[in-house]
């Protein structure tokens, strides 16, 4: 089949303005947005840049606007998707070029909440043992890629860039409930602060943008919930 991928292109070192480019590509159905897009650079136009690598839902590097929601490329296929296919890069990132958006501040609240296991205490011989039901308490936001999708969603983020975020809160929140972890106190000073998890007002985009399913407005509540519970 024949599709027409549509996507907004900008080199900010040479447009005034970004532009929509369309194209025409030979596909398959059960192929993913993905593949139009490398046939598209491959064979059509080398200047198109875009971020992949694991090609297969795990990386979190190809998350981008399909048909105006967030999605990994990788994993949408076109049949889901139709024969009139729109591509942007993530809202609320500056644009590097086409789909590429900058992630260094994104990077940067992520590290701000600590997200690594804290914990001075002299380590057992073998191991840091944990039950079974303490693993599951941090099982699904252990499963975040740190794609961007949730944080690129959000309106408070479009509105304050300094707001820390759904994905930084999302990975505080795994390491908050891990029964290894003794760094919550820090981590939970981090997040209230101004620019900290109090400027989610609930508004769910980013439950629907995960790619992963993860319970993202859930964990927010329960990181406040800790907040506010801590001696
Ligand atoms: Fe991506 Fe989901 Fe992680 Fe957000 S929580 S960065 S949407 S995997
Ligand atoms: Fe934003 Fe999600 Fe909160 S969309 S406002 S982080 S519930
Ligand atoms: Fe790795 Fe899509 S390329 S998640």
């Amino acid at each position: 089949m024949k599709v027409a991928v549509h996507i907004k292109r900008f080199n900010p070192e040479k447009d005034f303005a970004p532009n929509w480019v369309s194209y025409q590509v030979e596909v398959e159905p059960g192929d993913r947005v993905l593949d139009a897009l490398h046939s598209i650079k491959s064979y059509q136009d080398g200047t198109l840049a875009l971020r992949s690598s694991c090609a297969h839902g795990v990386c979190g590097s190809d998350a981008m606007q399909i048909n105006g929601l967030n999605r990994l490329a990788c994993k949408t296929l076109i049949r889901d998707v139709g024969e009139q296919i729109t591509v942007e890069p993530l809202k609320g990132f500056p644009v590097i070029k086409d789909l590429v958006v900058d992630m260094d501040g994104f990077f940067e609240q992520y590290r701000a909440v600590r997200p690594y296991l804290v914990n001075d205490e002299q380590p057992p011989a073998d191991e840091r043992l944990q039950l079974p039901q303490e693993r599951a308490r941090i099982e699904d936001t252990a499963r975040c890629i740190l794609c961007a999708s949730c944080t690129s969603s959000c309106p408070s983020f479009w509105a304050n860039r300094a707001f820390v975020g759904p994905a930084a809160i999302v990975n505080a929140h795994r390491f908050l409930f891990d029964s290894r972890d003794r760094g919550s106190h820090e981590r939970l000073d981090a997040l209230n602060s101004r620019n900290g998890v109090w400027r989610c007002r609930t508004i769910f985009n980013c439950n629907a943008a995960c790619p992963r399913d993860i319970r993202i407005t859930q964990a927010i509540g329960e990181t406040k919930r800790a907040l506010l519970l801590q001696p």
